[in-house]
């Protein structure tokens, strides 16, 4: 036990915590990727399957608490790691704060921090469906009907509404490219972090992290871009944008035609 707790609290323990979260928060990012692609398809496909996730509530979560323990744990080692080097080498290198290393190395911290920040963002934007953080309307008053009649939320009218609005595909498009610096470089920090860079893999590990993170950021990417150019959805927007955008005061406040008359409501 001790030896167990001796090498958590080493840096090399710390760079395997590293190593494992990363690889939990990875797999994650990808899945949540496939999952997302689907706003391609028909609107049933996405909805039919944020449905099915939803409607297993001790599983979902199960997961959620499973990935903020993972987040939390990948972090706070981050500071920690962060920190103790800088400890240990209070005095920079000679040849400036770049030396022997790659930038996006040097900004993981920072870059690591504001993927949290726009997490934060996402949770309120797409989970707990706050209305004042989309600049559009009431997310929660979407429903859409899947085949069988079961009612569900329309993840996909939230998504095509949601990319309409420009700030906010500005900010997934920030945070996309953060999630490009990080993924690049801390991919291939996984595999360092547990022994595997001799002359043989390392081109081959550095060739999949880049491979890998440009790949992630092309699908992320894709979604608002495609939402935004009016790619895919517009005549779906145009059918639900009035269920969110209407309030019950806007409706009572508009003229009722009866008989050729119209009347104004007091
Ligand atoms: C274009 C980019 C993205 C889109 C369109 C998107 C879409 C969504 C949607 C629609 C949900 C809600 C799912 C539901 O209601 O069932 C969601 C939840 C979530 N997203 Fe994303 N996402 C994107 C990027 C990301 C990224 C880059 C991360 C992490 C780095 C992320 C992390 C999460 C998390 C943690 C949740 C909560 C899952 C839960 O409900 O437990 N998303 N996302």
């Amino acid at each position: 036990m001790n030896t167990v707790s001796a090498l958590g609290k080493s840096s090399l323990g710390m760079k395997y915590v590293m190593a494992a979260t990363g690889a939990v928060l990875f797999l994650f990012v990808v899945g949540h990727l496939v999952g997302n692609l689907q706003v391609f398809g028909p609107p049933e496909l996405i909805n039919g399957y944020a449905h099915c996730l939803n409607s297993k509530p001790l599983l979902l979560w199960g997961v959620r608490l499973g990935l903020l323990a993972v987040l939390t744990l990948h972090v706070v080692t981050a500071v920690q790691l962060t920190l103790r080097n800088k400890d240990a080498r209070p005095i920079g290198y000679l040849g400036g704060e770049g030396y022997g290393s790659t930038w996006q190395s040097r900004y993981m911290l920072v870059s690591g921090l504001v993927i949290l920040a726009f997490v934060a963002y996402h949770l309120a934007h797409f989970t707990a469906l706050l209305p004042w953080v989309n600049g559009v309307g009431d997310f929660r008053k979407l429903e859409a009907t899947l085949p069988g009649g079961v009612k569900a939320h329309d993840v996909y009218a939230m998504m095509i509404l949601g990319f309409q609005v420009w700030w906010v595909v500005l900010l997934y498009l920030a945070a996309q490219a953060l999630l490009f610096i990080h993924l690049g470089h801390g991919l291939a920090a996984m595999f360092q972090s547990v022994g595997l860079r001799d002359h043989n893999w390392w081109p081959r590990i550095q060739f999949f992290a880049k491979a890998t993170s440009i790949a992630i950021f092309i699908g992320y990417a894709l979604i608002p871009i495609s939402i935004y150019m009016h790619v895919i959805g517009v005549e779906y927007a145009d059918k639900v944008r009035d269920k969110i955008t209407q309030s019950p005061s806007a409706k009572s406040a508009a003229p009722a035609v009866k008989g050729g008359e119209i009347t104004w409501p007091r």
